[in-house]
């Protein structure tokens, strides 16, 4: 029982490193679908404007979800903007009002973010760090669906 929880302690700095960086791509994804929101314009306008809201609310539940787990892996969550830019390989957009244009930008994000929740999952895996595959697993799971419905509207 002890060797299991010193390997499962030391292992799990890697896993708490690559969720850290996948919560500042999800701060700057939020981020994004704020800006998305607020600056949509024309004939979808109502349809997209709450699509963003419900998409940013989905973001922040699953922002706050990350950051717990760094702490229960034993890591400490980045928590200011500054480590975010730093950390974030995602682009912030800006001033997109077109309706096609805010939606390839996120299922662009959504992909991104797609692959970093494999590589986490693979590592968290190899590591036996069953919970933090299991938050890889249902994030992979909604985020193929968000990218099915962005693909179908999108063609
Ligand atoms: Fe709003």
């Amino acid at each position: 029982m002890k060797t299991q929880e010193l390997n499962i302690e030391t292992k799990n700095t890697q896993v708490a490193n690559q969720l850290n960086a996948l919560l500042a791509n999800y701060q700057i994804f939020y981020q994004n679908l704020r800006g998305l929101h607020w600056n949509v314009k024309g004939q979808f306008f109502f349809g997209l404007h709450a699509k963003y809201e419900e998409l940013y609310n989905e973001a922040a539940e699953v922002i706050d979800e990350l950051a717990e787990r760094i702490l229960m892996v034993g890591g400490t969550p980045l928590h200011t903007f500054n480590d975010y830019t730093q950390h974030a390989s995602l682009v912030a957009v800006e001033n997109i009002s077109e309706g096609k244009a805010g939606l390839e930008a996120v299922l662009q994000n959504s992909r991104y973010l797609l692959g970093q929740f494999r590589e986490i999952l693979d590592v968290a895996s190899e590591n036996d760090d069953e919970g933090t595959v299991a938050l890889m697993s249902d994030l992979i799971g909604s985020t193929e669906k968000r990218i099915w419905m962005l693909n179908a509207t999108l063609s």
